[in-house]
């Protein structure tokens, strides 16, 4: 069995962050959601890795590398063009040749790994056995319909009237019969070779597709509240591990992982959180469900349910709160005149000033 996992797409629900980086390089608790399925299809014993890529390609060949630091095997596959998950498994199929496999979204999070639900797939072996889940709002995925048996009947992508609240998560199991599906089916309302039609394609067919739902959470990280979400839901299963160095005048309570090399002076870290390597908080309050990467300098300021990405500098600051702040940001107090804020933001920023009616 091989994994087929689609890392293309453009992210545009994220921007400005994903101007620069790639949405599934984005990071969950210091470490990028990719890096989660990728380590879930090891944990299942599925190491033939084929990695479908886009524009931004390079950065994630960077990150990923031939996956060894992984424990898995990684091919790339490029997709000129963002034309739909079907047309994505048709760009890798020469690469996956004719073995069943898990097709993994890259930017999807679930809990608990994909064992058994590859165990069960290898044993009954269906066409397709997809990974559902119950939504509040089934018009922003694919919707399943399944007959009184638990079969699945029938698939519509993002409906506005959906017939269900059984989304389809972004892992699907797959015998090789999905390539001549994806290839009998034409492009969908919004362009793109949609591998819901695929799958219905299947269904119409009379191939047997079933499904399962997923007991623990599956997150989306399209937007900011909703990696901020992510983030905070992936830090309460933290486990304490302190590696850098504490001062007499910090204190860490409960569970927060601060990586080897960081420094805290006179600081506290109210847990879960994590503090990445070389990060240095001096007077800083770190509050929970807070996510600092590495080489980020924190001075005089308070900052809590937020995710800082790597080589920040935070000065003076009172309180930030529900912020996502991309690479080398700098935010910081001054006394210069005249006293205003002095903005540098790229598209598609947001800001938001405290106080004042
Ligand atoms: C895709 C699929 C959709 C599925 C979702 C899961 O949506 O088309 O059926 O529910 O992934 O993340 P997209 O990411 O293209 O909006």
């Amino acid at each position: 069995m091989k994994a087929l996992v689609l890392a293309g797409g453009a992210g545009t629900r994220l921007r400005p962050i994903t101007y620069t980086s790639a949405k599934q390089l984005v990071p969950v608790a210091n470490k990028p959601i990719l890096f989660y399925g990728l380590e879930q299809l090891r944990d299942a014993g599925i190491t033939d890795v084929v990695i479908v890529v886009g524009d931004t390609h390079a950065e994630i060949e960077a990150a990923v590398g031939d996956g060894t630091a992984l424990g898995i095997d990684v091919a790339y596959v490029r997709q000129d063009q963002p034309l739909g998950l079907a047309h994505a498994l048709l760009t890798a199929e020469a690469a996956l040749g004719d073995d069943d496999l898990v097709m993994f979204l890259g930017d999807n999070l679930i809990e608990g790994g994909i064992t058994e639900v590859v165990r069960r797939f290898t044993t009954d072996r269906p066409a397709a056995q997809l990974l559902l889940k119950q939504v509040d709002d089934p018009t922003r995925f694919g919707v399943a319909v399944l007959d009184a048996d638990g079969a699945v009947q029938r698939l519509v992508e993002k409906p506005p009237e959906p017939p269900s609240d059984l989304a389809l998560v972004g892992v699907y199991l797959f015998t090789p019969a999905i390539f001549d599906a994806a290839r009998a089916i034409t492009p969908s309302w919004r362009g793109e070779l949609e591998i819901t039609d695929a799958i219905q394609q299947l269904v119409d067919e009379g191939h047997r597709v079933t499904a399962s739902t997923v007991d623990g959470w599956w997150l989306d990280t399209g937007k900011k509240d909703e990696l901020l979400e992510a983030n905070r839901t992936v830090l309460a299963g933290l486990t304490r591990r302190i590696d850098g160095e504490v001062d007499a005048g910090s204190d860490v309570v409960g569970d927060v992982v601060i990586e080897a090399g960081a420094s805290l002076i006179n600081s506290s870290v109210r847990g879960p959180a994590v503090i990445g390597a070389n990060t240095v908080l001096d007077e800083v309050h770190v509050g929970p469900f807070t996510s600092i990467a590495d080489d980020c300098h924190l001075e005089r300021c308070e900052l809590e349910y937020s995710v800082v990405m790597e080589g920040c500098h935070i000065r003076d600051v009172p309180r930030l709160e529900g912020s996502l702040l991309g690479r080398e940001v700098s935010v910081s107090r001054t006394q210069r005149r005249p006293a205003a804020h002095r903005l540098l933001l790229g598209d598609h920023s947001q800001v938001e000033i405290a106080g004042g009616a």
